[in-house]
C-alpha cells in the first residue's frame, strides 16, 4: 500500500514534465518493409508512396505480418533481430514489416511511452490505411505481433478497424508494471490487448505480475510453466540481466523470464508446418485462477502455442486457458 502510494505520488509528480502532445497523430513511427535479409529493406512512413513497393520488400497476394517491441527497445534489439529473423523462413507467405515507434519507447519514463501509445496508434492505423489503399491490404491479411507494450499497441491499432476486424494479433507477455499496473493503467485509462481487438487474440505469458500481464485477456492465453518464472531465470536473475545501455545489439529490456518468450515464439516459427506440432498444451477447467498443470489436462485440440495457435472449439467445463510446460534454460524449449 505504502508502495502504490509512493508511485502514484510518483506519477503525479512527473506528469507536469510530460510534453503535451496532438493526440490525432504521433510524428516519427516509421515503417521497415523487410526484403530477403533484416538488415535489407525500405523505411517509409505516413504520407510515403506505398504503391511502388514491389517483391521481395512487398507482395500483394500474401499476408503480412507486423512486427514490433516495447519499452526500451528497437529494431536492432535482440527481440526484434530473433523474431524478424526466425520469421524470415516464411518469407514465401508473408510480408514482413518492422513498426518503429522507437521515438516514444526509449525514454526511461514509461509512463511517458504508456501515456502517448494511443497516439502513436493512431498513427500506426492510419499508415496501415494508405496501405490498404494503395496495396489492397485487407484487414483478415494481417497478422499484427508485438512484444511487452508493443502488444498493447497493436491493441489500440486492432480496435480502430470498425469494419472487418483484423485477422489476428499474437501478445508476446504484453507489458505490465509490477504490481502497479492496474493502478497505473487505471489512471491512464489504458487498454490493454483484449480479445475484441482482432478476430483471434493468442496470448502467450512468461512474467506474470512483473514485466508482463497476468490478466486472461485474449481468445486463448498460454502461461508458459504457469506464467510467473521460467526455468533458468529469477527475479533477480531478471535484475542482473538488464543491461540498459550497455550492448545495444541485445537490447535494453534483457530480462529473464519476459525475454524468453521471444526465444520460445522464435522457435515455434522456425518448425516444420507438418502435424507434430511445437509446445503441445493442455486446456484448463473453467475458473481457473492457479495455472498449475494439475487443472490443465485436457489435450484433445492438439493446441499449439506460437506460431501455429488456432481458435479452438468450445469445450464444456473448460476454458480457453492453456497450460504449457518447457523444461530447457536454452533452445531447444519444446517438449513437443
Ligand atoms: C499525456 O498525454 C496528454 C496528451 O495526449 C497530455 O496532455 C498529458 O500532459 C500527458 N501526461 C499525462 C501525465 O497524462
Ligand atoms: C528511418 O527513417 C527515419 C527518417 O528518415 C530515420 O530517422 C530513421 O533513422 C530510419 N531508420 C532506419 C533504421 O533506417
Ligand atoms: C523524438 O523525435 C523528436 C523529433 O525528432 C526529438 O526531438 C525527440 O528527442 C525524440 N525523442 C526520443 C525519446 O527519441
Ligand atoms: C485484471 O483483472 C482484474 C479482475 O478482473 C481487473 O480488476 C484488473 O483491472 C485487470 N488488470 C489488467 C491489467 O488487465
Ligand atoms: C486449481 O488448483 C488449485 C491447487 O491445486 C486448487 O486449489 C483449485 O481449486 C483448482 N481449480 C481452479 C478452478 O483453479
Ligand atoms: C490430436 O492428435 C492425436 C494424436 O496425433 C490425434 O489422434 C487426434 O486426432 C488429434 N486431434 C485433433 C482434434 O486434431
Ligand atoms: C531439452 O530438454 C529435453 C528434455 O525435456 C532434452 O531431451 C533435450 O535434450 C534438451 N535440449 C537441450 C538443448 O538442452
Amino acid at each position: 500500500m505504502k508502495l502504490k502510494i509512493l508511485t502514484l505520488a510518483f506519477v503525479l509528480a512527473f506528469s507536469a514534465s510530460i510534453p503535451s502532445i496532438n493526440a490525432d497523430s504521433c510524428p516519427n513511427v516509421f515503417f521497415y518493409f523487410v526484403g530477403n535479409s533484416l538488415s535489407d529493406y525500405k523505411n517509409l512512413t505516413l504520407g510515403s508512396t506505398f504503391a511502388t513497393l514491389t517483391s521481395p520488400y512487398y507482395d500483394i497476394t500474401k499476408k503480412t505480418i507486423f512486427y514490433t517491441t516495447g519499452w526500451m527497445c528497437d529494431y536492432s534489439s535482440f527481440d526484434a533481430q530473433t523474431i524478424l529473423g526466425a520469421l524470415l523462413s516464411r518469407k514465401s507467405a508473408y510480408n514482413l514489416v518492422y513498426v518503429d515507434w522507437s521515438n516514444y519507447t526509449q525514454d526511461w519514463f514509461v509512463l511517458s511511452m504508456l501515456n502517448q501509445t494511443s497516439c502513436v496508434a493512431n498513427t500506426v492505423y492510419q499508415i496501415i490505411s494508405q496501405m490498404q489503399t494503395q496495396l489492397a491490404l485487407t484487414p483478415d491479411k494481417i497478422n499484427f505481433v508485438g512484444f511487452n507494450f508493443g502488444a498493447h499497441l497493436f491493441g489500440y491499432v486492432g480496435r480502430q478497424f470498425t469494419g472487418t476486424k483484423v485477422g489476428r494479433i499474437t501478445g508476446l507477455d504484453p507489458g505490465a508494471i509490477f504490481t502497479f499496473t492496474d493502478m497505473i493503467f487505471n489512471a491512464y485509462n489504458f487498454v490493454p490487448l483484449q480479445s475484441s481487438d482482432a478476430t483471434f487474440v493468442d496470448i502467450i505469458h512468461t512474467s506474470n505480475d512483473k514485466f508482463g500481464c497476468k490478466n486472461a485477456t485474449g481468445t486463448v492465453d498460454f502461461y508458459v510453466n504457469g506464467g510467473f518464472t521460467q526455468p533458468g531465470c529469477s527475479l533477480i536473475k531478471s535484475f542482473l540481466d538488464y543491461k540498459p545501455y550497455q550492448d545495444r545489439s541485445h537490447g535494453y529490456l534483457l530480462v529473464c523470464s519476459h525475454s524468453r518468450v521471444v526465444f520460445l515464439y522464435a522457435e515455434s516459427v522456425k518448425r516444420a508446418d507438418t502435424a507434430a506440432r511445437p509446445f503441445l498444451s493442455s486446456r484448463c477447467v473453467t475458473g481457473t485462477t492457479t495455472y498449475n498443470a494439475n487443472n490443465c489436462t485436457d489435450t484433445s485440440d492438439n493446441m499449439s502455442m506460437g506460431y501455429f495457435a488456432f481458435n479452438p472449439p468450445a469445450l464444456s467445463g473448460y476454458s480457453n486457458i492453456f497450460y504449457v510446460a518447457t523444461t530447457n534454460n536454452s533452445a531447444q524449449f519444446s517438449l513437443t
